[in-house]
């Protein structure tokens, strides 16, 4: 019996050094210490061992099952931290891998151009406000002076809803939005998109506008032409030169076109400027003090001007870009040319 179990122990402390992984340390485990395992069914045998060999026959016993406990113990240990560190090793991730570059896009030039302008009046003291594209007969012509035969009103021009709901076809409501809600002074600047039934090269059905509303006291053209020659020079560059020529608004009286010193050619003359040294840019003016009747401002006491450009035909000019349709068709390769 004693060397059985001498032999059981040598046989058994072999194969657990043997061992490679916890799968098979729990083969040995399970074939030596297990419920039919080779010591349990030693133990079992207790019964055939001539009684006063039982102590000393059980003693051993038990301490070999202790002994290659304590044996296995220890070498799952050292296997599970061998295990570990080699999954550790066959997962690592290498941080310093470079990562597939995410193209980024870029802001439409629409955007950059109205972006510019606001940050150009914005320290000036001017609020930048939205307003609906979806608006009243009344915004849009009635409260700025514009009767019901004017031609801007035309159904070929305007993109009507109902008789009295229509596309915005200019930014200038906003003037009288703002102005029934709030008392001079008063300094806006409302971009955003307006709609009209022309479509060519340099007319697009949806376009945008840039509307600027001042009222306090004592304005005169002078603080107009300052103002807009301030964008301008800030816009283009410091040397571009403001011209006022007499035109025709409903809102506005008197009324002006605003040309601006071709920034292609500084004013020699230029295909860009078709000769003249001046392009066209915005229309302006002194508000039409109906206007300010209208919208509950006391016209003896206040006065205002006002003005609305379009940012696409602004953007062309300063890009050089020909045809208006560039700016909605989406080509990657003409947007990719705008960054801040
Ligand atoms: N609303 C005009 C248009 O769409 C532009 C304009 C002209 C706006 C004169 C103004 C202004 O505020 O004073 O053509």
């Amino acid at each position: 019996m004693q060397e059985k179990i001498t032999a059981l122990r040598t046989q058994c402390i072999a194969e657990i050094r043997q061992c490679a992984s916890t799968a098979q340390l729990q083969d040995v485990k399970v074939r030596y210490l297990g419920k039919s395992g080779q010591i349990t069914a030693l133990l079992k045998g207790m019964k055939d061992v001539a009684p006063e060999d039982r102590p000393k026959i059980g003693s051993m016993v038990n301490t070999l099952r202790n002994e290659l406990e304590e044996l296995l113990e220890k070498k799952t240990v050292e296997i599970s931290e061998q295990e570990m560190k080699r999954k550790l090793q066959s997962e690592r991730v290498d941080v310093s891998l470079k990562s597939l570059d995410e193209p980024l896009g870029t802001l439409h030039p629409i955007t950059l151009v109205t972006q510019q302008i606001e940050e150009i009046l914005v320290p000036l003291g001017f609020k930048v406000l939205e307003g609906p594209e979806i608006e009243t007969d009344y915004y849009s012509f009635q409260a700025l002076n514009i009767p019901a035969d004017h031609p801007a009103r035309d159904m070929q021009d305007t993109f009507y809803i109902t008789d009295s709901i229509l596309l915005r076809p200019h930014t200038s409501p906003m003037q009288a939005r703002y102005m029934e809600k709030h008392q001079p002074p008063i300094k806006i600047v409302c971009p955003g998109k307006v709609f009209r039934s022309d479509s060519d090269a340099s007319h697009s059905p949806v376009f945008n506008q840039i509307e600027g509303l001042v009222v306090d006291k004592h304005l005169t053209l002078c603080d107009l032409k300052g103002t807009l020659e301030y964008v301008a020079q800030n816009l283009f560059n410091k040397d571009t030169k403001v011209r006022f020529r007499p035109s025709y608004f409903p809102f506005t009286e008197p009324s002006v076109e605003v040309d601006l010193s071709c920034s292609n050619c500084g004013g020699k003359g230029c295909s860009l400027c078709k000769g003249t040294g001046w392009i066209e840019v915005l229309g302006a003016g002194m508000v039409n003090p109906f206007v300010l009747e209208n919208c509950g401002i006391d016209s003896s006491k206040y006065n205002g001007y006002a003005f609305g450009m379009g940012i696409e035909r602004i953007a062309m000019i300063k890009y050089g870009i020909p045809d208006i349709r560039l700016f909605y068709e989406n080509d990657q390769r003409f947007l990719k040319q705008f960054k801040k």
